[in-house]
Parts: C-alpha cells; sequence; structure tokens
C-alpha cells in the first residue's frame, strides 16, 4: 500500500526513570529508520514525556497517552494537549480501551471525541484514536457495529482526517497473549476502510493509517504485516524491550 508504515509504542502506566534510560540506549543504538518508509511513536507515562524526549533519538516522535478534552486551567491532575507539544511531543493516544472500559474511568465516545477536537484543531497534534470490541460483543456479532459507532463519534466531532490514525485492538487481545489472526484483524481493518470510504470519503479511507494492537510480538508481526490493510501496530507489552525494533522492521 502507499500508506506509511507505523509503530507506536505503548508503555501504559509503567517503567521508571532508570528503566526508560535503559530502554532508550537500546533504542539509539539501531540503525536510523527510513523515513520514507515507516514512522516510530512512543508513548510513555505522562510524567516522563519531557525527560523521553530529551534522550530519545530524534526519528521516533514522543505521544501522549491522553489529554484533558479542553484548554487548561483549573483542572487538577489533567494535561492540557498544548503541554505535550511544548515538551517537544507530536501525537496523543485517545480512546484506549483501558481508559473507555476501566469502572473509574468510563470515557464515553463523545468525551473521546470531544478530546480528538481539540487535541488536533487547537494544539495541532496528531492523534491515535483507538478502537475495538469487548469480548461478548465480538461472540455476539457486533464486531463492526462496536467499531463503526466509535468512529461515528469521531467523524461528526472532526472534518480533517490528515493527523488521525486508527487503532483497531480488540480489547480480548490486549495484554493477553491471545493475538487477532491476521485473517480476523484484516477483516475488521477492511470493514473500517469502507466505513471511512462511505462515511467520509473515498480519499481519507485510502490514506487513513489503520494501526492493528493487541498482544503483537516480534513472533506475530509479519504475518500480520502482510496484510493489505494493516498499515502498522499499535504494541504494548512488547514495546517495553529491545526487541521491539524487531517489530518496527517488520514491514521489510
Ligand atoms: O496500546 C497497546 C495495546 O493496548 C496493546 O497492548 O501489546 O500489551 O497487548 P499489548
Amino acid at each position: 500500500a502507499s500508506r506509511k508504515f507505523l509503530v507506536g509504542g505503548n508503555w501504559k502506566c509503567n517503567l521508571t526513570k532508570a528503566a526508560i534510560s535503559d530502554l532508550v540506549s537500546a533504542f539509539n543504538a539501531a540503525s536510523p529508520l527510513d523515513p520514507t518508509a515507516v514512522e516510530v511513536v512512543i508513548a510513555p507515562p505522562a510524567i516522563y514525556l519531557d525527560s523521553t524526549r530529551q534522550i530519545l533519538r530524534d526519528d521516533f516522535a514522543i505521544s501522549a497517552q491522553n489529554v484533558w478534552v479542553s484548554a487548561g486551567g483549573a483542572y487538577t491532575g489533567e494535561l492540557d494537549a498544548t503541554m505535550i507539544s511544548d515538551v517537544g511531543g507530536d501525537w496523543t493516544i485517545l480512546g484506549h480501551s483501558e481508559r473507555r472500559h476501566h469502572p473509574v474511568l468510563k470515557e464515553s465516545d463523545a468525551t473521546i471525541a470531544e478530546k480528538a477536537k481539540y487535541a488536533l484543531e487547537t494544539a495541532g497534534l496528531n492523534v491515535m484514536y483507538c478502537i475495538g470490541e469487548l469480548l461478548e460483543e465480538r461472540q455476539s456479532g457486533n464486531t463492526v457495529a462496536v467499531c463503526e459507532r466509535q468512529l461515528a463519534a469521531l467523524a461528526a466531532t472532526v472534518s480533517d482526517w490528515s493527523k488521525i490514525v486508527i487503532a483497531y485492538e480488540p480489547v480480548w487481545a490486549i495484554g493477553t497473549g491471545e493475538v487477532a489472526t491476521p485473517e480476523q484483524a484484516e477483516e475488521v481493518h477492511f470493514a473500517v476502510r469502507k466505513w471511512l470510504e462511505k462515511n467520509v470519503g473515498k480519499g481519507v479511507a485510502e490514506a487513513t493509517r489503520i494501526l492493528y494492537g493487541g498482544s503483537v510480538s516480534p513472533a506475530n508481526c509479519e504475518e500480520l504485516a502482510k496484510k493489505g490493510n494493516i498499515d502498522g501496530f499499535l504494541v504494548g507489552g512488547a514495546s517495553m524491550q529491545p526487541s521491539f525494533l524487531e517489530i518496527v522492521d517488520s514491514y521489510k
């Protein structure tokens, strides 16, 4: 495909300053990326965004894992998206299933879409917008309907799709070691692209990268990367190992 491969590393709420220093040293020692072929985006915990940006190789971009819905002010504990670019970050992840479904967070489609609008239009960030079904939604045959509902919330709120990447992450595959088969992932990625074509436009459908996430590892990434509608990965656990670089290279 003409779409540039993209691999995200989501460190979630893990690591320490010392562990990040070791991991970044391993990443920095590897060969330069081919910037025409692949992009890498690393999402450290918010408190380590600034320090990670300062030590990480320039050809790896930095992302937040979440931001506040709008401009800063009297919002204790929150993070204004413009602060991400202030410390050299270019991205934020939004709508991760751990934020959609955790009982203390329960972020709604509408809240996530509002965050996306502010991050894109005011802060000028790129957004990795996560979608995906729960196991019971898959078992009841609602996988595509759930993804379409999550996409529709975004499409109702934003108009410029040039800085949006979709990450399809089936919730049952996240952190479980139970990766979707290349066929299962491709089927949903194809449906997402069709939805974009019908509801947003042909150009956007062709250009938008759709990443797969959920137990991606050096052992399974190559088969997934061969699929026509899989344009990269959003990697959790395996992004905190030096062998993450093998996943970055899986487009080759
Ligand atoms: O954002 C990353 C995904 O939730 C995947 O996590 O690779 O640990 O399954 P995982």
